[in-house]
């Protein structure tokens, strides 16, 4: 069997418990792939991992190799294929008797966490590694991580996949239609309510979604803030954020990234603007994007932006310059 090698931060975490079973099970990266897991925790939860690696070894999947449990992320991501980025500090945390509630607190404390994560990954790594943020908030986390990698072989990735399938579910329920009809549909910009979850250029049954649904203003008053507040929603009715549908979006954009897209469709990640569509080079950004299967991502060119797209792209670029700005000094 051909092996690999996954580490995944944020072990201990809701969004974990769904992930890892699915990453060793044949069901990620194929039937005929061992996958050796590490499992990479805070200090004061690694000894907690114990009882997850038990778990997962009275799973029984035969694809399971090697589980280690480690709080030291050099010797977590050393010789990875993948790197999951989950971990992160949540919103809402108290530090050193101060609530952290402010988006730019997070970021500057999350900010410490990926400089660290990404200085271990960029030397220790393989060369041609691939790396999904899913810790919020995602896409400046990658920017970060990816900057302090300092490996421009290696290749980073912020989840929207997440956003993608709550849009193509809302789309489907409202045209009445099975969801494996909606297709080609891009979240543009950032992992937060500025995204903008492009209904024009998805298509149900090969058609532009906003044509079979004919109705302007559930599109623009309705479905928009339903996919873009659709994460506060969850965590109003659950009481705790999106886990298992996260889990599952990550699995969805790690078999996105390992296999041929299909003809015609694309898949929605965030990763380094190169400066298509006008957005500032080096943001991670949500593109539509496509896959050879052997490591070659690249953005959808030619994609039509009507004059109300192009205006939301532009709120959700302003926000991650600001994003950017506010963590800049981490960016040297
Ligand atoms: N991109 C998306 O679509 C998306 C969707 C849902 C949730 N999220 C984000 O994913 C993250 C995880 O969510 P969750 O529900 O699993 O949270 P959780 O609080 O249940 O788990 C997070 C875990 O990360 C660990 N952690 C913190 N810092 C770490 C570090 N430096 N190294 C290793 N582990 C560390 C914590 O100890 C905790 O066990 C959150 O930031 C959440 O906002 C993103």
């Amino acid at each position: 069997m051909k092996e690999i090698n996954v580490a995944v931060t944020g072990a201990a975490g809701q969004i974990a418990y769904s992930l890892l079973p699915r990453l060793v099970s044949g069901e990620t990266f194929g039937a005929d792939v061992r996958v050796n897991l590490r499992l990479i925790e805070i200090p004061q939860v690694v000894d907690k991992l114990e009882g997850t690696i038990m778990e997962l070894i009275d799973c029984g999947f035969k694809q399971t190799g090697s589980l280690l449990a480690t709080a030291d992320i050099r010797e977590g991501v050393e010789n990875t294929d993948w790197v999951l980025l989950v971990g992160s500090i949540p919103r809402g945390i108290v530090i050193d008797g101060k609530k952290i509630e402010e988006r730019s607190d997070l970021l500057r404390i999350n900010g410490g966490i990926f400089t660290s994560q990404g200085h271990a990954i960029g030397e220790l790594a393989k060369d041609n590694a691939k790396i999904l943020v899913v810790g919020n908030p995602a896409n400046t986390n990658a920017l970060i991580g990816k900057t302090k990698s300092n490996n421009s072989l290696q290749s980073w990735f912020a989840m929207t996949a997440l956003d993608s399938n709550r849009a193509k579910a809302q789309l489907a329920q409202k045209a009445n239609v099975e969801i494996s009809s909606v297709t080609n549909m891009t979240i543009w910009g950032n992992h937060s309510p500025t995204m903008y979850p492009d209904p024009y250029n998805a298509k149900i049954n090969g058609e532009s979604a906003v044509q079979v649904i004919n109705d302007l203003n559930w599109i623009e008053n309705d479905y928009l803030p339903l996919v873009q507040q659709r994460g506060k929603a969850v965590i109003d009715a659950r009481g705790a954020s999106s886990a298992a549908s996260a889990a599952n979006a990550a699995i969805d954009t790690v078999k996105a990234v390992e296999t041929e897209t299909p003809k015609g469709d694309w898949f929605s990640a965030a990763i380094p603007s190169d400066g298509s569509y006008g957005v500032p080079e080096g943001l991670i950004f949500g593109f539509p994007l496509v896959s050879s299967g052997q490591g070659e991502i690249k953005i959808v060119q030619d994609i039509e932006l009507n004059e109300f797209a192009q205006s939301k792209i532009k709120i959700t670029s302003e926000e991650l310059l600001s994003e950017k700005e506010a963590v800049k000094d981490l960016l040297d």
